[in-house]
């Protein structure tokens, strides 16, 4: 354990990380099957899988219909949990035991680490030294992956982070809902990445971001009711003339995606 690592609740559910696997699917193709060089055999880390592997094994199904010899490690700080996965590793899967400071191997490399569900009992100054430390193990292009869902995943938010020539940039925030719960901004506050999640105040830049998102989806509204995927999708069309970097992909907004990628990074 680094002087980082916390023990947490191992929650998790089936399904919860799909809308994410989809995602990167879809958005994410040339990193999840990347072969050259040091790429042939970079693995797709999952970082505090919980209670039980279900996420990983799902995402490993999912990424290796694109990228079939894709190596998977999933690696939780309970020992309990990685000696129970064991019964689900095989010559491509791997649980192991340790925390931020990944436990690869001589020579392993690394495409995507996912950090999911997985800061809620850290510290929001902790997040940036976290991210850091989980960025240097990415090779150069790679991607990590850190935010929070509910516990059935119908509402997620994520850090996107890559890892470029200068460190680590904060590429992106990814909103996800699949509408079972309806639609407002509003919505994604509680599933905020833990460094911003208490930080929907007056003169935060995440607050600045939902006054403007509410009052997108509010003048959408003003035009006629509408469903919850209607108004998120006008919300965002509206969002995106007023403020640089929302993706308006027909793909993303038809399923419920929000990808914000402002120029020159996420603020901190
Ligand atoms: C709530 S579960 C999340 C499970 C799964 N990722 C999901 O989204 O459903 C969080 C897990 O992260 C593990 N965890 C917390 N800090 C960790 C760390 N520094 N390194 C590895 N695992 C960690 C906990 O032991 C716990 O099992």
């Amino acid at each position: 354990m680094t002087s980082l690592d916390r023990k947490t609740r191992g929650r998790t559910s089936h399904g919860r990380l799909q809308s994410l696997d989809a995602y990167l699917l879809y958005q994410e193709r040339e990193l999840l099957t990347r072969s050259e060089g040091s790429w042939a055999r970079a693995a797709f880390v999952d970082l505090g899988f919980g209670e039980h592997p279900w996420t990983t094994l799902e995402s490993a199904q999912a990424f290796r219909e694109l990228n079939p010899g894709l190596p998977v490690v999933g690696v939780e700080l309970e020992p309990q949990r990685v000696e129970s996965a064991q019964e689900h590793a095989d010559a491509l899967t791997d649980f192991r035991q340790g925390g931020f400071d990944l436990p690869l191997r001589p020579g392993e490399t690394v495409r995507l680490i996912r950090a999911m569900n997985l800061l809620r009992g850290y510290r929001p100054e902790e997040v940036s030294g976290i991210h850091q430390t989980l960025g240097g193990a990415l090779l150069e292009g790679g991607l990590l992956v850190e935010g929070s869902t509910d516990t059935s995943g119908a509402v997620l938010v994520a850090h996107l982070l890559r890892r470029v020539p200068e460190g680590l940039s904060r590429e992106a925030l990814l909103f996800h809902t699949d509408f079972s719960r309806g639609f407002a901004p509003v919505l994604f506050r509680d599933w905020l990445p833990r460094d911003f999640r208490r930080r929907v105040k007056p003169g935060e830049p995440i607050h600045a971001f939902f006054a403007q998102w509410m009052e997108a989806w509010q003048q959408a509204r003003e035009a006629g009711p509408l469903e919850p995927p209607e108004a998120f999708h006008h919300s965002v069309l509206r969002l995106a003339t007023r403020m640089e970097g929302l993706v308006t992909d027909a793909w993303l907004l038809a399923r419920g995606y929000l990808l914000w990628k402002p120029p020159g990074g996420v603020f901190r």
